[in-house]
């Protein structure tokens, strides 16, 4: 889900040419307009923007490239979470100058968080950047270039609070047809203290139920067969019908989404352990369309580090949450996002993460060492005092047990047969298909004739590594 992913960073996307021929792409298709060519960085619901930002492109007369020289716009859409996130973006640019020296008509564009975090500095520190966009103004896109076209630089970081793009229609960049993200909810009003999302993303605001049970409802007639509703912190979606004042939970969203076809699987990302109510989780145990597996960040297994970190729960709360899923959804996995090192964390608190992992049984985390962020609580209140060869040596530690773990969870799915929606050839060998179960996990097996992306088979499993299952069709 974030930078550190290789198989998501926008980089990667543009070098997997094997999708070239989708109609979207259809150079042909281009011919005449202006061409923009789109990289996005950090999480889910930054891909998610590249999509409504193309769409808008696409609106005022762009098509898509995949091929960077022969843009008329380069765009490049930034995460901030931490400081090597941002270096990744930064040597990016250096690539895109030369790109411009070439052809220095092309104009160059930052959007997304980095954007938000630096608003006009980065014209000063980056000179190819023509325009500066914040996550809540790409409606104002068309505009700015329109500046751009006039020589000027483009700017604007403005925060929203309405903003959702409820009514735009995301253009499905790089898709493999059968799953996408909805996003349906912007913002996050947490205060982590370690985090720069409520800077870069502003206020926390719901989107208008109904327009998300549209688009969930439009991707399944197109042939999409899972959705992911995306937010910093889902659980505590809330959306006030403005002509009856009725309020609708995440739970009732839930169950609205999963009411659009049973054939179409619904996945939700990010759970906040403060929020996620037995309600959520009963919804989820009513129906087999709604996925089984959550994605719980604990950030840190010590109640101190995580009262420092703002996280709002302890130890015992957390470990209550992983209780009542694992009592509500017996089947369920669970993933965690964890931090090193964050500020005064001694060896003991580190044990204290180390020894969740295995209470939690996570089927995986993402882990990360702690960066400290400008203007974020912690930087201004918190000395960052744990040296980076002891956050080093920590990650280490919680990414090697989290393997191991990783490992028995997955093996003890040896002999299980799970229904797994193909998503397309594996990686390795186009002689094999993958797929997910419900449990988010990744399985590969040989092809069959007749199926294709977007059906539903029955795998069962006959090995795995601590990454993916390998299995075989029992029946379709
Ligand atoms: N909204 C999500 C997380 C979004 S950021 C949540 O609350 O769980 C994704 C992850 O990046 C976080 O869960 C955290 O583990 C990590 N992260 C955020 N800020 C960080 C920092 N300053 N240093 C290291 N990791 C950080
Ligand atoms: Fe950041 Fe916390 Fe909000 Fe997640 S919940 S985006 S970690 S402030
Ligand atoms: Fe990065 Fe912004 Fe997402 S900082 S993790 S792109 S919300």
């Amino acid at each position: 889900m974030y930078d550190n992913n290789p198989t998501l960073t926008g980089k990667n996307k543009t070098v997997d040419e094997s999708r070239q021929g989708e109609v979207f792409y259809d150079e042909a298709l281009a011919d005449g307009k202006k061409r923009f060519y789109i990289e996005s960085y950090g999480c889910q619901m930054n891909f998610s923007d590249s999509e409504i930002v193309a769409s808008i492109l696409s609106d005022s007369g762009f098509a898509p490239t995949r091929n960077v020289e022969a843009a008329d716009l380069i765009l490049i859409n930034t995460c901030s979470i931490r400081e090597k996130a941002e270096e990744t973006v930064r040597k990016r640019l250096r690539e895109f100058d030369k790109v411009k020296q070439q052809k220095p008509e092309t104009m160059v564009g930052v959007l997304g968080c980095m954007a938000e975090r630096l608003k006009t500095r980065f014209l000063e520190e980056e000179k190819l950047v023509d325009m500066v966009v914040g996550p809540d103004a790409y409606r104002d896109l068309p505009k700015l270039l329109e500046v751009v076209g006039e020589g000027e630089k483009g700017v604007n970081v403005f925060l929203s609070k309405e903003e959702t793009y409820a009514d735009i229609s995301p253009l499905r960049l790089d898709s493999n047809g059968v799953t996408a993200f909805i996003s349906i909810m912007r913002g996050c009003d947490n205060m982590c203290s370690f985090c720069v999302v409520p800077f870069t993303r502003g206020r926390e605001r719901s989107r208008d139920c109904f327009s998300i049970v549209a688009e969930a409802t439009e991707l399944f007639e197109r042939g999409y067969r899972e959705v992911t509703l995306l937010g910093q912190n889902v659980d505590s979606y809330k959306w006030e019908n403005p002509e009856t004042g009725q309020v609708v939970t995440f739970a009732q969203l839930l169950e609205m989404v999963a009411h659009v076809h049973p054939d179409l699987r619904v996945r939700f990302s990010t759970s906040h352990p403060k929020d996620i109510t037995d309600e959520v989780l009963y919804t989820m145990a009513r129906y087999d369309n709604i996925c089984n597996y959550i994605h719980l960040p604990v950030q840190s297994g010590n109640s101190r580090v995580l009262k420092l970190m703002n996280r709002t729960y302890d130890r015992e709360w957390y470990m209550d949450r992983v209780k009542a899923i694992y009592r509500i959804l017996p089947d369920c996995a669970i993933s965690s996002d964890i931090i090193a090192g964050f500020c005064t964390e001694t060896e003991e608190e580190h044990r204290d993460t180390l020894s969740m992992i295995e209470w939690a049984n996570y089927s995986m985390s993402y882990m990360f060492f702690y960066s400290e962020r400008p203007g974020t609580l912690a930087a201004r209140k918190l000395k960052d005092d744990v040296p980076e060869e002891v956050k080093k040596r920590r990650l280490q530690e919680i990414v090697r047990l989290q393997n191991q773990v990783s490992f028995k969870h997955n093996q003890a799915d040896i002999g299980k047969t799970f229904k797994v929606l193909i998503e397309g050839n594996s990686k390795r060998s186009d002689q094999d298909f993958k797929g997910r179960n419900s449990q988010n996990k990744m399985i590969v097996f040989p092809k069959k004739h007749g199926l294709k992306p977007g059906d539903y088979v029955l795998v069962k499993v006959e090995s795995a590594t601590s990454a993916t299952l390998r299995g075989h069709i029992v029946e379709n």
